[in-house]
């Protein structure tokens, strides 16, 4: 594996480390438990971009690659394994362009599209919405359709919701009928537009929502399939566009999007497997500053909805690098190192945190793209290899559903060369339904292990066991060569003493346990 420069030793001291006492210490609340953690925090996004849909997910019945009546096999299992709740598609950027009529039938008469966002690629429409539906059922997660408001009519998003959802005698449903499929599926999550304020229409927000209102009039519910209607949500910091849908909207919808993604500098966003300890930390910074972004829309939601019926969903989140070189340009396709691993792990203990109003994140993007779980070999040969990011969210998988748990910590922090401050130890924790108590710890230090004494109250555990994400170095990766570099390991450095948890967490480490 070609590991380049691994430029992290530390005889550059970055930033002052702020001590606070010797060992951090923490003390967990389970006597006073918070709200559920919903599934669909887990939620992933799967766009037509680049190899995420052709290569990643579907090869077609016909390809060498072997597939599930054409999904790509390993892709599935591992998907499967992962147990995602929730898939979004088929956009982004794309679904504003999407024209769902030419993504049904015989695939042999589907017309071709350009895809006019993402490097103008030619796709044959071989993966349409009884592709995506069929694929959510096998995978038992919740299909999310991102409706086209940009350049759809409003009559070609109700025929769309009546096609999939409608079990009546119904001209779409019978339309379905003749295409194979009988009975409607079900479909929950259905997104009004997406980015409306850029590639969805450059609108304004007050814009925005007349459009909403008009469409949304129309999106009749069938039968007892009754959708969660999502406005499209604000770029991170742009608190006018949520403050303007909560009153022009407000209860018209169940939830509003908002994304964020962690780059610093959108022209010069750095390579995925080659940075400096100082970009680490800059990184990290950047992908906590998502908590202040979250906390003040929802502060914003409060103030017309304190009830909090209207869910915030950060239906689109991750790391944004540098293409790698010999990629297709506009394909977004990067690698993944421990960095994203522990941006994803920071991520999720902040949303874990809001979740009385954050009720839905989908991480960009499942397959090839973006912040990937997986990455399948771009000539062809048949390699799929797991990403530091799917083993993270694969460890946090008995987070999904349980109910979160407040921690006190103090914890070192680390200044960077912006001057603000990285917490060298991140936690979340939450009591699982069989009353498992899993606790994710996050130490974001490069060079430094740390001590941590959690103090347990309320709970009466008596075994500790855990699995440990780590690396020799933050830069390390998997490949299709050597697949297994970052990948989790049993965890022993954790005991149980009279109410006490003590850890030791290594250097840029990623632990989640399990008290029983
Ligand atoms: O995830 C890639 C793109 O990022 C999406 O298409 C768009 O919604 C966002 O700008």
């Amino acid at each position: 594996m070609t590991m380049k420069k691994q430029i992290l030793t530390f005889v550059v001291l970055l930033g002052t480390v702020c001590a606070s006492a010797d060992n951090a210490v923490a003390t967990l609340h389970a006597d006073q438990a918070g709200s559920k953690i919903n599934k669909e925090i887990y939620g992933q996004f799967a766009e037509h971009l680049g190899s995420c849909i052709y290569g990643g997910l579907w090869v077609g019945e016909d390809s060498p690659i072997p597939n599930i009546k054409g999904y790509r096999k390993d892709v599935f299992d591992a998907l499967k394994a992962l147990q995602i709740p929730v898939l979004r598609w088929p956009g982004g950027c794309f679904a504003d362009d999407y024209h769902w009529m030419d993504g049904i039938g015989p695939k042999k008469n589907r017309p071709s599209l350009r895809n006019n966002n993402w490097g103008g690629t030619i796709e044959d429409n071989s993966f349409g919405t009884h592709e995506f539906l069929n694929l959510c059922e096998m995978l038992g997660c919740e299909p999310y359709i991102s409706g086209n408001v940009g350049s759809g009519t409003v009559k070609e998003m109700a025929q769309w919701v009546e096609y999939m959802t409608s079990d009546g005698d119904t001209p779409m449903a019978r339309l379905r009928r003749q295409n194979g499929r009988d009975k409607a599926w079900k479909v929950k999550y259905f997104g009004i537009g997406n980015e409306a304020w850029g590639c969805g229409g450059n609108m304004t927000p007050e814009y925005y929502s007349n459009e909403y209102r008009k469409f949304n009039t129309y999106l009749r519910d069938q039968g007892d399939n009754k959708l969660f209607r999502i406005a499209s949500g604000a770029s991170d910091y742009d608190y006018d566009w949520t403050r303007v849908l909560m009153k022009n909207i407000g209860n018209r919808m169940q939830g509003i999007s908002v994304h964020y993604y962690t780059v610093k500098e959108w022209n010069k966003k750095g390579k995925a497997t080659i940075f400096t300890p100082e970009e680490y930390y800059l990184t990290l910074e950047k992908c906590l500053d998502v908590e202040p972004v979250v906390a003040k829309h929802c502060a914003i939601m409060d103030e017309t909805d304190p009830e909090k019926k209207i869910a915030l969903m950060v239906d689109e989140w991750g790391t944004w690098w540098d293409e790698e070189p010999g990629t297709i340009a506009g394909h977004l396709y990067q690698q993944n190192s421990l960095r994203d691993a522990m941006v994803a792990s920071l991520m999720l203990n902040v949303f874990h945190k809001y979740t009385d109003r954050v009720r839905m994140c989908n991480i960009a993007q499942v397959v090839n793209v973006l912040q990937s779980m997986i990455l399948t070999d771009q000539k062809g040969t048949g390699h799929m290899v797991l990403t530091p990011t799917y083993h993270v969210f694969e460890m946090y998988k008995p987070f999904q559903e349980a109910t979160y748990l407040p921690m006190d910590l103090t914890t070192d922090s680390i200044k960077t060369t912006e001057g603000k401050m990285v917490p060298m130890i991140s936690t979340s924790a939450a009591r699982t339904a069989d009353g498992q108590i899993v606790i994710a710890l996050a130490n974001t230090s490069l060079d430094k292990s740390q001590k941590l004494d959690i103090a347990l109250e309320g709970v009466t555990a008596k075994t500790v066991a855990g699995r440990i994400l780590t690396s020799k170095s933050a830069v390390d990766y998997n490949n299709f060569e050597h697949p297994n570099v970052v990948a989790p390991r049993e965890f022993k450095d954790a005991k149980l003493k009279k109410g006490t948890l003590s850890v030791k967490l290594p250097a840029k480490s990623i632990v989640v346990l399990t008290l029983k």
